[in-house]
């Protein structure tokens, strides 16, 4: 089959410039796809300032990428930054990313709404760049979906969309560059326009003046962490009994050969011993996924029931904190909730409420009072904040 259009345009009623079901099954995790006014009159969450501001800031991952062009030398400094570093550095070719800014600024963490479609597990942070003219990371490809936001300014994004690039990388740079980049399209993006790149496609994006890049990347655990992962944790489950067996072992000539029998032998301890039952494999994924990558643990807050309670018929509402990836499902016994990497079973009502998004004073006060009880003591241990809506 033909790839379908690589360029399309947003509007109000669709930003993706399709229904999220044609996005998800034409392009997501297949084909890039450039969205031209993915937002409408796109204002800018932040300024260049307030992102020098979160790089000087120790909690907050930034790096400074910098390019001399006349030697063809990357340079790579990271935060956290002295304000004083941003007045030495050059006019031209370098930027500043700083990673989870979504953590940080509750109008920049507002841009995920445009990827309401997708898991909230599956989405790993909004990491903002902002470039000097010429500045770039240079030619790369990454592991991950991202939807690239042009936030202010202008950026050259060059991308190779065949099947099948070269991906050997540079020795001589501390960041990953493709040793070859050739372009197949090649467009400018303004502000609110939106790039989608499945993993793996090839991409360079140069400032063509000032600019202000917001990422929004996934992320998506490897074969590799799961299976060391659940296997560590299976293997405590797993009886002493079981074990290497060979009840049909045959007379051989040859004691110190490994034969095909004993490897077909091998191949079934293995797969019975991961093949855990749906409930525990679900609670190893939700406790898995909900610890990933976290840079930042919960934050416990002191707060009583009662106020709670008046913050709420004041106005506020219960949201999930930012950077947290709450993940829920349904075990044997009711359903079950995970936040840091940890499980707590939770009552019907309570789920229900969570799986509706913001919890607000209509909403709470229709709750039981034995959910309104375990909703206060999740915003106790900081999964759950209450937000000001005015
Ligand atoms: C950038 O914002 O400069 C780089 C983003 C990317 O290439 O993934
Ligand atoms: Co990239």
């Amino acid at each position: 089959m033909s790839a379908p259009p690589i360029e399309v345009t947003g509007s109000a009623r669709q930003p993706l410039g399709m229904p999220a079901a044609t996005f998800l099954r034409s392009y997501w995790q297949k084909h890039p796809l450039l969205i031209r006014h993915a937002f409408p009159d796109f204002s800018c969450p932040l300024s260049p300032n307030d992102l020098a501001g979160l790089a000087c800031m120790p909690e907050a991952l930034s790096r400074i990428v910098r390019l001399d062009r006349k030697r063809d030398r990357w340079q790579l400094d990271n935060g956290p930054f002295e304000d004083s570093h941003f007045q030495g550095l050059p006019e031209r070719d370098w930027t500043l990313l700083v990673q989870d800014v979504d953590r940080f600024d509750p109008d920049v963490a507002r841009l995920l709404d445009f990827v309401s479609f997708l898991p909230r597990w599956r989405i790993d942070d909004v990491m903002v760049s902002y470039a000097a003219p010429g500045g770039s990371v240079g030619a790369h490809v990454d592991q991950y979906d991202v939807f690239l936001v042009q936030g202010l300014g202008q950026r050259r994004w060059q991308i190779d969309a065949r099947p099948g690039p070269a991906l050997g990388f540079r020795e001589d740079a501390p960041i990953k560059l493709l040793q070859c980049f050739e372009a197949s399209h090649d467009w400018v993006l303004a502000p609110g326009d939106v790039l989608y790149l499945p993993p793996g496609v090839p991409h360079f994006g140069e400032a063509l003046d000032e600019c202000l890049t917001l990422s929004i990347g996934m992320r998506a655990p490897s074969a590799g962490e799961l299976l060391a992962a659940f296997a560590a944790e299976r293997a405590l489950a797993l009886p002493e009994e079981l074990r290497y067996a060979d009840p049909d072992l045959a007379p051989t000539g040859d004691r110190g050969q490994l034969d095909a029998a004993a490897l077909k032998r091998l191949r079934q301890i293995l797969a019975s011993a991961i093949d855990a039952p749906d409930a525990e494999l679900s609670a190893f994924f939700g406790r898995f996924l909900s610890g990933y990558r976290r840079a930042f643990r919960a934050t416990p807050r002191r707060i009583t029931q009662a106020r709670i309670g008046q913050q709420i018929e004041a106005g506020a509402v219960i949201g999930e904190a930012p950077g947290m990836r709450l993940v829920r499902d349904s075990g044997p016994e009711g359903p079950r909730l995970y936040g840091d990497g940890e499980l707590l079973p939770i009552q019907p009502e309570t789920a229900a409420a969570l799986a509706q998004g913001a919890i607000d004073r209509s909403s709470w006060t229709a709750l039981p009072e034995t959910a309104r009880k375990e909703l206060g003591t999740l915003v106790r241990r900081g999964w759950l904040v209450l937000e000001q809506t005015h």
